[in-house]
This record gives C-alpha cells, sequence and structure tokens, in this order.
C-alpha cells in the first residue's frame, strides 16, 4: 500500500464527472487500498477516487477515525436513492485546504453501490456518516464545497490560495 498524492483545488481532475467503475480487478483492489492508507495518513474521515487523480466513481469512508477496530466503508458506483430531512454544518475537504464551509445536507440518506468484491450493498446512514457519504458522492460529480458558497466568497478563497502558493514557492 501507499500514500497517494491529494489533488488540491483547483486541479481539473476534481471538476470533472467521474466514470462509472466497470471491472472489480486487481488495480481496482489496489487503488482502494491505497486511498485508504491515504486516507489515514491525511487524516481525512472520507476520500473519492478524483482527489488521488482518478477520475472514477469510487469511494472510502471511515468516520471513527479514534476507533482502530473500525473498519473503512469502500463503496463502488455510489447512488443517493433516499433522503430526508435537512442539516447545516460546517465542513472542510482534503482537497480544498484551509477552508471551513457550512453545507446544508440531508440528514438521513440511503446510498446503494458495491462493496470491494462487486456485492451489491445498502447503507442507511445519518449524522457525520451521511455528511460525508454525500460529501464524497459530491466529487464523483465534480462538485466541491466551493460550489456550495457564493461567488464573491468563492473569490477570496481563490486569493488567498494564489497568495499562500507564492509564499510558499518564494
Ligand atoms: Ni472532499
Amino acid at each position: 500500500m501507499s500514500v497517494l498524492e491529494i489533488k488540491k483545488y483547483p486541479d481539473d481532475v476534481l471538476k470533472k464527472k467521474a466514470l462509472p467503475v466497470e471491472k472489480i480487478d486487481k488495480s481496482l483492489q489496489k487503488l482502494i487500498d491505497d486511498m485508504i492508507e491515504t486516507m489515514y495518513d491525511a487524516p481525512g474521515i472520507g476520500l473519492a477516487a478524483p482527489q488521488v487523480g482518478v477520475s472514477l466513481r469510487l469511494i472510502v469512508v471511515d468516520v471513527n477515525l479514534d476507533d482502530e477496530d473500525s473498519e473503512p466503508v469502500v463503496l463502488i458506483n455510489p447512488e443517493i436513492t433516499d433522503t430526508d430531512g435537512l442539516i447545516e454544518s460546517e465542513e472542510g475537504c482534503l482537497s480544498v485546504p484551509e477552508c471551513q464551509i457550512t453545507v446544508k445536507r440531508a440528514e438521513k440518506v440511503t446510498v446503494k453501490g458495491l462493496d470491494r468484491d462487486g456485492r451489491e450493498v445498502s447503507i442507511e446512514a445519518d449524522g457525520l456518516f451521511a455528511r460525508a457519504l454525500q460529501h464524497e458522492i459530491d466529487h464523483l460529480n465534480g462538485v466541491l464545497i466551493l460550489d456550495r458558497i457564493s461567488q464573491l466568497k468563492r473569490d477570496l478563497y481563490r486569493r488567498k490560495m494564489v497568495k499562500m502558493r507564492s509564499k510558499a514557492e518564494a
């Protein structure tokens, strides 16, 4: 397993709609393992394949980072099939550093997809887990938390990032 580079805004891969996974083979299993390791290394509670530069519909989530026995949830071609309620909460993103945004999302979701062995699964989630699933599925559609704020705030963030980068390169 290896830790992969996490693509940062405004990398083009983050804006693309990812393609469905068609073959669950060895190279996909390796990608899944690498994504899990990258998520724990960051550390983050979720990661979508486009964030490591692979435009495929694949996500990993683990909202119990502090629990050593917790198993990461792997979902291939995930789809939200049902939602309930609406709730606002602050969110960050590994691809959008130095940014916390209040995002309104469904309180509960049902997500269908395949597990890493290709078995169909349906997951009912609420709380942080529901939020993380929606955030990661947004990534598969080329949507970042920045797309959920006003143009003005987005421009401010872009300028802040340009400044930070030019400082880092100086
Ligand atoms: Ni993210």
